[in-house]
């Protein structure tokens, strides 16, 4: 998508380096941030510089790709182990992390050139399935519709397009009139700072809701649809997505409102036979008791918004059971999410 009129990706990675836009600093800073060794794009998908299933995912896939270039030829099969291990362990929900180590580790068993082209394949196909998402989503949104999403599924959560925002990106350049409810997302606000930001530059029509606003709105019939993103489904169609989700899907069935989730086939994890076997990510109880914001003098700064001395609670995750979920939006098409439908996906 475009940033001041220059087409940009959200990672990608040229020679050894894998660049990066820092979300971190987003909507306030535009920055891209530069990370050299497969250590430092660790550390970039802990920080959350890069974050979001697809995009992390993609960035996984480049940091296998750099330690393959990395490891010494006398050590190279037990430093790739132990470095597969440390990416995964910079963020366990997301599916799209395990999917990419697991090809990048198996093309770098061949070779280094095997394993810079597996990952630049896989941020590639990122781009293209999110593409068709949008198409295939986009069917289902009507002229006038008032859309509601949570979370940034956006092109920042993928490497291009993304997965709940690519249908509304091409329902928009199709011409249709479309309005977005953007839920906030606290603690970390993916919702107000990202996809309030996307929208933005697009020129959507769209506006922040409170995380606790949406029975309101539904009650009052302002919804016609839900989408939201996907960080890992499981065999049976249940999805786990940033928390909130499930009581979003929840207040969606209240008052009819059909609740789809869009990822490609990269975030179905098959060896998972229900949600509750999903690992969800515990954070930082700092995410929750401290905000970052613009000053006036320009800086940004990080401020207690809680009690000093309280705790704070901070799962990044929630599990939606299949069966509040209408539709799951994939590159193949828009399938039930059922056991049925899913393995029909993969076949
Ligand atoms: O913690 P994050 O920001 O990496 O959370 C992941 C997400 O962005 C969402 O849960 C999203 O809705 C699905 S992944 C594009």
């Amino acid at each position: 998508m475009k940033v001041n009129n220059k087409h940009y990706l959200t990672v990608w990675m040229e020679g050894s380096t894998v660049y990066l836009i820092e979300q971190n600093l987003l909507p306030f800073k535009f920055q891209i941030h530069k990370s050299e060794s497969y250590k430092e794009s660790c550390i970039a998908i802990k920080t959350m510089i890069v974050r979001g299933a697809g995009a992390i995912g993609a960035t996984a896939g480049f940091a296998m790709a750099q330690a393959s270039n990395e490891a010494p030829e006398n050590d190279y099969i037990k430093f790739l182990e132990k470095a597969k291990k440390e990416i995964e362990a910079t963020r366990p929900t997301a599916r799209n992390l395990f999917y990419a180590t697991n090809r990048v580790f198996n093309a770098a068993k061949i070779s280094k050139q095997e394993a810079y082209k597996a990952a630049q394949d896989i941020a590639a196909e990122n781009v293209q399935d999110a593409k068709k998402i949008g198409e295939f989503g986009n069917e289902l949104i009507k002229d006038g519709y008032n859309i509601e999403t949570h979370c940034n599924a956006g092109w920042l959560g993928f490497v291009d397009y993304g997965s709940a925002l690519s249908p509304i990106y091409a329902a928009n350049n199709e011409g249709k009139k479309i309005f977005v409810y953007v839920d906030e997302t606290r603690p970390r606000s993916q919702g107000a700072r990202l996809t309030a930001w996307e929208l933005k530059n697009e020129n959507i029509p769209h506006a922040i809701l409170p995380d606790n606003a949406g029975a309101y709105i539904m009650s009052r019939g302002k919804v016609d649809m839900m989408i939201v993103g996907a960080d890992r489904i499981a065999a049976n169609g249940d999805v786990a997505n940033k928390i909130g989700t499930f009581e979003k899907a929840i207040v969606a069935r209240e008052f009819n409102v059909p609740f789809y989730v869009a990822a490609p086939c990269s975030t179905f994890d098959l060896d998972c036979h229900t949600g509750n076997n999903i690992i969800i990510e515990q954070r930082d109880e700092d995410e929750v008791l401290y905000q970052t914001g613009l000053l006036n003098n320009g800086e940004i700064e990080k401020v207690l918004v809680c009690s000093p001395g309280s705790n704070a609670i901070n799962p990044a995750f929630d599990v939606t059971p299949a069966d509040y979920i209408t539709g799951i939006i994939t590159e193949k098409g828009i399938i039930k999410p059922s056991v049925e439908e899913i393995k029909k996906l993969f076949k």
